[in-house]
């Protein structure tokens, strides 16, 4: 597209959104790879809830993002159901956002393992404690189950089996950037049947 330079060049969209999270790393205060997840429940209501972006894999038409949760939790179960998802990253900073909609697989196996391992020995331990989405009786319960696996694992807890990755391969992104007098700009790539991209500028 003619006018598609500056910010939003490029012919790879994993490219351009490590290149804004580059930047969002350095002027955002905290959790510059921080997510909003969109998932629907069994009954089609929605729901969203933050989560961390751990990669940004691979490039052109074959690329996706990454994040690690409970398998068991909410967003586990709604997402092993229905094998989509949706999240936006916004950068008050930067007056930027990015919007990916797409297909999830789990990220399982070494890779998974090597991430876990990567974490706090309490983390680890946590991720093994916190039966995430479930009601807790208290905090001290948490506290004293934490405790009782530390016993049980020592300083090298395996990855739980219902505790890893998924992986969001992408249909269609989006790039948004804040534009005078809110004439922002938008360019949202689909992918096409052929495994192409297919980019078009959108009215703000
Ligand atoms: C900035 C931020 C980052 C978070 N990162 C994660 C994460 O990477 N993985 C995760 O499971 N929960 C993360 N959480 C907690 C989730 O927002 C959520 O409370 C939890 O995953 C349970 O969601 P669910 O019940 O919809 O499954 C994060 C919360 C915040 C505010």
């Amino acid at each position: 597209m003619a006018d598609r330079d500056g910010l939003f060049a490029g012919d790879d969209p994993f490219d351009i959104a490590r290149g804004w999270l580059a930047e969002a790393e350095r002027s955002e205060p905290n959790d510059p790879n921080a997510i909003a997840l969109a998932t629907v429940d069994a009954d089609g209501m929605p729901d969203a809830r933050m989560v961390l972006l751990k990669d940004i894999e691979g490039q052109g038409t074959d690329g996706s993002f990454v994040f690690y949760t409970n398998y068991d939790s909410a967003k586990g179960r709604q997402i092993t159901a229905t094998g989509k998802a949706a999240f936006v990253m916004h950068w008050k900073s930067l007056r930027r956002q990015i919007r990916v909609r797409g297909h999830v697989t789990r990220v399982e196996g070494a890779q998974a393992d090597a991430y876990y391992d990567s974490r706090a020995l309490q983390s680890r331990l946590g991720a093994w404690a916190s039966r995430q989405s479930q009601p807790l009786e208290s905090r001290a319960a948490l506290a004293a189950e934490v405790a009782k696996l530390g016993l049980r694992y020592g300083t090298r807890p395996p990855r739980p089996p219902f505790w890893g990755g998924f992986r969001v391969a992408p249909v269609q992104m989006e790039f948004w950037a804040d534009g005078a007098f809110r004439l922002h700009d938008r360019f949202r790539w689909n992918k096409e049947a052929s495994g192409g991209w297919f980019v078009e500028r959108l009215s703000p």
